[in-house]
């Protein structure tokens, strides 16, 4: 009998559920709405929202499905490889939800090719962001935001007239787990591939109620639409990051100095160098970290103007062979997609050898580094810069009986590049994708006594 009453209740409710359908979220979602459902950036942007229109279409967010780099990585590694291999089938439409979320929602998979100059190519737009109410779950990843596109737009402050929308206030816009949704990624092995929103949750500046938007959508007096009231703290649709490289400059602050000051030829001088992290609110390097490299190059300059690579000191960590520049190869795995079992892979690093890199590698089922994130099943060290964290360097010089004597300057240099060199070399990436940013640099002398 009591079990007759609790199939009755269940049978029930399940009744009441399929009366309110709920919204769906993440890999549900696809194929819940219909292209029509969406306005273009344009339509919002040509006349009313002029600022954050040509703010947003500089940003990465309005190419995030046209960028060059994400179609071959989408269409020439991603899509072939979820053909092949049914563990990691789903991303054929997963890569979407972040990256064509009005294509991912219409079921449109694959979407058509960016010449195609389809809806797809609206990439993350104002449409996308304004109409999301909130997330499903816990943690922000995957896609899981609930996407309810329609006449209202929801802002920060619910307030304006607008001949086109109506206007509701919603607070979730304002939050850090609003970013999380699409900037924390899981594999298909379970494994976190992108957490940008958990770093920043772990690190100092969400206990000092610094926002992702305090950094990336900065306040400033201004309209936020043409017929609009002038406000104190209008929110300035940057979205500046990786390819903005005058945000990448200066996010670590480098000081070297020598042990001692004076040395003979044949002694040794140890340099040390502090890393600070003064600027990201994140690890450095955060998001696509399967594809960024970070690395510290020294060299010492002597009175004749001889060159000297110093190579870092090995600190012993387990792991740490994926931190210091080599000439192995690694990302096999490209070869699946590719067609090619036998892929032997490109160069690791593209880097100086013995250069310290700061890091976290990611590795295939087999165990090989990989640049393939959907492909992860297992993470290495991770070397990166904690927000506000200081890393410590040394380099220890035996210099040469041949040295110049007089002054010799030692500059430590910290690069970044978006994409490993012999990846983005081999895949034919346009260069600026691989082009080297001088984060920081810093020198220090010593005198070379007779
Ligand atoms: C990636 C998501 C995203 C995209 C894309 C986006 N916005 Fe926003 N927008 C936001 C967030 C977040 C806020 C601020 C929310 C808060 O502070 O609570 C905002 C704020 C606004 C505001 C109110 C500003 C204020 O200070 O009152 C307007 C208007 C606006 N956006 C219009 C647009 C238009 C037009 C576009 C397209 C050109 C666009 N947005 C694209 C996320 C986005
Ligand atoms: C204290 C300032 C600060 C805060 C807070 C902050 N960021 Fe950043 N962010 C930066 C700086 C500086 C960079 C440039 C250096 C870099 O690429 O990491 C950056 C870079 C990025 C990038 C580009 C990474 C890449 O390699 O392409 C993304 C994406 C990003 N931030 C998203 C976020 C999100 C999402 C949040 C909130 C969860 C957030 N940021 C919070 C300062 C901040
Ligand atoms: C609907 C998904 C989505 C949401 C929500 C979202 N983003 Fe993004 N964002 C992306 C994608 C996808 C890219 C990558 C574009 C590319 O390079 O292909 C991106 C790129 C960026 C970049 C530029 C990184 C670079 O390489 O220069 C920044 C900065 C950024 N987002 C910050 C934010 C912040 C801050 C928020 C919350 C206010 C947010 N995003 C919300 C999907 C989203
Ligand atoms: C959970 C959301 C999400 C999913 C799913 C996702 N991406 Fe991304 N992707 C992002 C965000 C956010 C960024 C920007 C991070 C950053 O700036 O480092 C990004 C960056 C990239 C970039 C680097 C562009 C650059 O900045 O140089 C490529 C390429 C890319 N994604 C391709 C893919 C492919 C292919 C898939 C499917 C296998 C995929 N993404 C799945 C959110 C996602």
């Amino acid at each position: 009998m009591k079990k007759f009453i609790f199939v009755c209740i269940i049978s029930l409710l399940a009744i009441q559920l399929e009366s309110f359908p709920q919204v769906k979220a993440g890999d549900a979602a696809l194929g819940t709405r219909k292209y029509e459902d969406f306005q273009k950036a344009k339509f919002c942007g040509a006349s009313c929202h002029v600022d954050f229109y040509q703010q947003w279409t500089q940003a990465m967010m309005s190419q995030a499905y046209t960028h060059h780099w994400d179609e071959i990585e989408y269409f020439k590694l991603a899509v072939p490889h979820a053909e092949k291999d049914p563990v990691v089938a789903g991303v054929k439409a997963g890569c979407n939800g972040c990256h064509a979320p009005i294509s991912f929602l219409a079921g449109d998979v694959p979407p058509p090719l960016p010449e195609k100059m389809s809806m797809a190519n609206e990439s993350v737009n104002c449409d996308v962001c304004h109409t999301i109410t909130g997330f499903e779950g816990d943690v922000p990843y995957n896609f899981n935001y609930i996407s309810q596109p329609g006449k209202t737009k929801y802002g920060p402050r619910g307030k304006g007239n607008s001949p086109e929308h109506q206007i509701v206030k919603s607070d979730f816009l304002g939050t850090a787990e609003f970013c999380g949704t699409c900037h924390n990624e899981k594999s298909p092995y379970d494994v976190w591939v992108k957490s940008t929103h958990l770093e920043w949750k772990e690190g100092p500046y969400s206990k000092e109620g610094v926002k992702c938007h305090n950094c990336h959508m900065t306040n400033a007096e201004g309209i936020t639409a043409s017929m609009g009231t002038k406000y104190p703290d209008a929110r300035q649709h940057l979205f500046h990051g990786a390819h903005d490289p005058g945000k990448v400059k200066g996010t670590i602050e480098l000081r070297i100095y020598p042990d001692i000051r004076e040395a003979e030829p044949g002694e040794k001088v140890k340099f040390t160098i502090a890393l600070f992290n003064q600027k990201t609110g994140h690890k450095f390097p955060t998001g696509s970290v399967e594809d960024r490299i970070v690395w510290m190059h020294v060299e010492a300059v002597d009175s004749k103007g001889n060159i000297y690579h110093l190579p870092v000191d090995r600190k012993g960590f387990d792991g740490e062979e994926y931190t210091i520049g080599t000439d192995v190869l690694a990302y096999q795995d490209m070869g699946i997609a590719l067609d090619d079992p036998d892929f032997k892979g490109v160069q690791r690093d593209g880097i100086p050898l013995g250069d310290r890199i700061f890091r976290m590698p990611y590795f295939d089922p087999q165990g090989r580094m990989t640049i393939q994130q959907w492909n992860t099943k297992s993470l290495g060290a991770d070397y990166r810069f904690a927000p506000r964290e200081t890393k410590i360097e040394t380099c220890i010089f035996n210099l040469p009986y041949d040295i110049a004597t007089g002054e010799l300057k030692v500059t430590a240099v910290l690069n970044y590049q978006k994409l490993v060199k012999p990846v983005a070399d081999f895949l034919n990436v346009l260069a600026e994708e691989s082009e080297i940013i001088k984060v920081n640099e810093h020198s220090t002398t010593i005198t070379i006594l007779p």
